[in-house]
């Protein structure tokens, strides 16, 4: 059996492409995670008991914590999803969003190169660092045309520029050092187990506690969204078959502008949870416009299509529907966020420490 380290595993998709690797390959999976508000064990309830599920609660800052993870699982690779994503939080206190997606890539890049570099010529050959990343280092698109890997870099949130500084890192430790590196750049993810501070699940629960929908600006603004089960498949794919240097962007071909995506969450819950005081859609409040609010993201996800066969299997619709129902049926999880339970790791002793 050999190990992947995977950072942010705690987080809404480090912990499905846990779950997702725990599943369907053999591998140890030795998830790397600083447990930020965004990071919730309760997330991985249903990988705590597997012995292949080797928790580990590090700050990828920390070199010497990082040192000892690699001389003690000697992983044939890494897949780095740990960061501060959230992009509003940035505009506040981008000081963490510089530490965590610049200074911690940085940290992770040194220390994987510093195993790397030591390790027999076949398994370096092997070795693989996975950056994951997001398609928002491209900017902003008018009313046409799509991101590609050609795609100019254009960063314009501070998440989107420590976003953009960490591709460039590891884009560099590849061409300097040889690292054998690989970067996606993903579109907006939804699904279970998603913080919800982020749009799709921050509608669902206003809307079920009957709250106001903060909808920015006009709601005119459009994201690709992508069924967060068929990024961890897309991320699989590209860390086991990828070119060593490349980059791939992932994309759910379902661009939605954000009224599309709050009119069609209301039309959900209005057929599976009907409210009596009226349909949800009368809850949809328009507010001041995030600073800065990109207009249009759009991936042209056909590279890793055409070289790896990835496609994702979920319409936004279909994904969508999941999505509701999974916080519907998930109350216990909900319930603790709200409450910041969800945070009880810090009086129990969860998986392996430093
Ligand atoms: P998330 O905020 O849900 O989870 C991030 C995880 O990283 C948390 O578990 C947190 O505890 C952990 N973390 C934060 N700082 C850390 C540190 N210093 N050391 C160790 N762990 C730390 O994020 P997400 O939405 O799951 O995104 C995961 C990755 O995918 C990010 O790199 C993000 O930029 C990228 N991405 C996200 C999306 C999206 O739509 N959510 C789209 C494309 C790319
Ligand atoms: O494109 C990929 C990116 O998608 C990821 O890299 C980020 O980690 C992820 O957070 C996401 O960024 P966005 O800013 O696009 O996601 P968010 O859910 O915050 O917002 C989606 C859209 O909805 C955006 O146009 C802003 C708008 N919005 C968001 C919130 C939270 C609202 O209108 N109201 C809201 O309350």
């Amino acid at each position: 059996m050999s190990t992947i380290f995977v950072t942010g595993g705690a987080g809404f998709i480090g912990s499905a492409l846990v779950r997702l690797l725990l599943a369907e390959t053999g591998h140890v999976v030795v998830n790397i995670d600083k447990l930020t508000y965004a990071g919730n064990l309760e997330s991985l309830d249903d990988c705590a008991g597997d012995p292949r599920h080797v928790f580990s609660h590090t700050d990828i800052c920390d070199r010497a914590a990082l040192d000892a993870l690699f001389a003690r699982h000697r992983p044939v690779g890494v897949i780095h999803l740990a960061a501060e994503s959230h992009v509003d939080r940035s505009i506040h206190a981008a000081g963490d969003f510089v530490q965590t997606n610049v200074v911690g890539t940085f940290t992770l890049l040194e220390a994987a190169r510093a195993y790397w570099t030591g390790l027999p010529p076949g398994e370096r050959e092997t070795f693989r660092f996975h950056h994951v990343s997001t398609d928002e280092v491209f900017g902003s698109l008018g009313a046409t045309g799509l991101f590609s890997e050609s795609t100019a870099y254009d960063p314009r949130s501070p998440y989107s520029a420590s976003k953009a500084s960490s591709d460039h890192l590891v884009r560099a430790w590849h061409h300097t050092y040889g690292l054998p590196t690989l970067v996606t750049n993903c579109s907006n993810n939804y699904g279970p187990r998603q913080f919800p501070e982020k749009l799709i699940p921050l509608m669902i629960l206003n809307a079920l506690a009957g709250k106001p929908l903060p909808i920015y600006g006009k709601g005119e603004n459009v994201r690709d969204w992508l069924y967060v089960d068929d990024h961890a498949r897309a991320l699989r794919t590209v860390f086991e078959r990828g070119q060593v240097g490349a980059t791939y962007c992932i994309g759910g071909n379902s661009e939605r502008t954000n009224i599309q995506v709050v009119d069609a969450l209301c039309g959900i819950l209005d057929r599976l949870r009907p409210r009596p005081a009226g349909r949800y859609g009368q809850l949809k409040t328009f507010v001041a416009d995030r600073p800065g609010h990109d207009l249009r993201y759009a991936i042209d996800a056909g590279k890793i299509g055409r070289e790896l066969g990835w496609r994702p299997q979920e319409s936004f619709e279909s994904g969508l529907e999941k999505t509701v129902q999974w916080y519907l049926a998930h109350q216990d999880w909900v319930g603790h966020v709200q409450t910041g339970e969800y945070r009880h790791w810090l009086e129990t002793n969860y998986g392996e420490r430093k």
